[in-house]
């Protein structure tokens, strides 16, 4: 039997989910966030359930190629634009929308030669603001002279979408998101063309943002975590938002024992014994992705009961304390995550979120796909 660790990708709950974003979206059009290989769901997949989104959203160029390769027409938005000055030619061959977001690039575009060949349609830009996260964007004073300067470059579509990302909009209480949509639509005021701000927090939970992009016919939402089902709100599960999650980690028993009161269990031999009782082994650890960090007490589903991991994630295994599952044998289903156990509730006992431990998923892990 080969290891049996599988990451079992729902494709209905990808495909539910993006069209319960699109109800949402009140006609906005949606790019459906990719990148990360598709939150670790896999890229291509994801891309051919969200075959329906207006776009998708990508991290790299090497991204956009792989999707192309594979066939895919959809537009595709390469979120951090190009990386240095030969990309651009790519861009165009691969008929792929770039993020402009920096200086450096503004300067690679003025001296394009690939733009001269006209080759294609013109590069699509998305001209990126930082409104507040500081992380990727100009200067919300410079953009008018920024957008001006591109409408004039050759070969860029004169239709350039203004965008923002918000660093907060998940606490719906948070002052930083008005604030950003404040400066954005100060900066953007004259400006026409298309607006993108709001991420999945933003659609759910800041109907201003979302009013600043989506009141124009041509508005955008980029969406990603509710996608997948993921929360987006910390404390909530996917559920709670109304949406399926469209990953199941599971794996299977490899070794059921007895263990005696005061015996150590594991790596350090962190965890005692409390009482001889049994204890599973399940073929799953972070060498697949699951986390190290993962405590003591982090639920799994043995056979659908639920039993709780003791002592330290090791490379391959995980130990398990099967009091409450006594019928437990070699062979069973172990569930590290899926509907019946929320991957939230894994993250909130490893110290990090769900979107961690998606797309954390190794390449030892076996994917497989189902119409659920
Ligand atoms: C620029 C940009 N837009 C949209 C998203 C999607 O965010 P979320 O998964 O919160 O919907 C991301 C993801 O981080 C992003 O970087």
């Amino acid at each position: 039997m080969s290891r049996a660790t599988t990451a079992t990708i729902h494709l209905g709950a990808l495909r539910r989910n993006l069209a319960r974003v699109r109800e949402r979206a009140r006609g906005a059009k949606i790019m459906a966030v990719v990148k990360a290989d598709g939150y670790g769901h896999g890229l291509e997949r994801v891309a051919r359930a969200c075959a329906d989104a207006d776009a998708l959203g990508v991290a790299a160029l090497g991204d956009g190629l792989r999707l192309r390769s594979a066939g895919n027409r959809q537009r595709i938005v390469v979120l951090s634009g190009p990386d240095e000055p030969g990309d651009l030619a790519e861009f165009r061959r691969l008929q792929l929308d770039a993020v402009i977001h920096h200086e450096s690039q503004l300067a690679w575009l003025a001296a394009d030669r690939s733009a001269s060949s006209k080759i294609g349609r013109p590069l699509r830009v998305w001209l990126k603001i930082d409104t507040g996260m500081h992380r990727l964007g100009f200067d919300p004073q410079n953009i008018v002279e920024i957008y001006t300067k591109l409408q004039a470059l050759p070969n860029i579509d004169p239709d350039i979408v203004l965008m923002t990302h918000f660093a907060a909009s998940d606490e719906f209480d948070n002052g930083l998101t008005a604030a950003q949509i404040a400066r954005f639509k100060e900066a953007t005021v004259e400006l026409a063309g298309a607006r993108a701000l709001a991420n999945s927090a933003g659609l759910l939970g800041w109907p201003t943002a979302f009013d600043a992009g989506a009141a124009r016919e041509d508005g955008w939402v980029r969406v990603g975590g509710l996608l997948y089902g993921l929360s987006v709100v910390e404390g909530k599960i996917g559920a709670d938002l109304g949406f399926e999650p469209a990953m199941t980690l599971s794996t299977r028993m490899i070794s059921v024992k007895q263990v005696q009161k005061g015996e150590r269990i594991g790596y350090a031999a962190t965890w005692e014994c409390p009482e001889n009782m049994p204890i599973g082994v399940a073929a799953i650890g972070y060498g697949d992705g699951y986390p190290r960090s993962a405590q003591p007490g982090t639920p799994v589903l043995v056979n659908g009961a639920r039993a709780a991991i003791v002592g330290r994630v090791s490379m391959d295994l995980v130990t398990i304390d099967l009091r409450n599952v006594s019928a437990a044998q070699v062979g069973d289903r172990v569930t590290l995550w899926g509907s019946e156990l929320p991957v939230e509730t894994i993250a909130a006992h490893a110290g990090t979120i769900s979107y961690d431990l998606t797309c954390g998923m190794t390449r030892r892990v076996l994917f497989v796909e189902d119409d659920r």
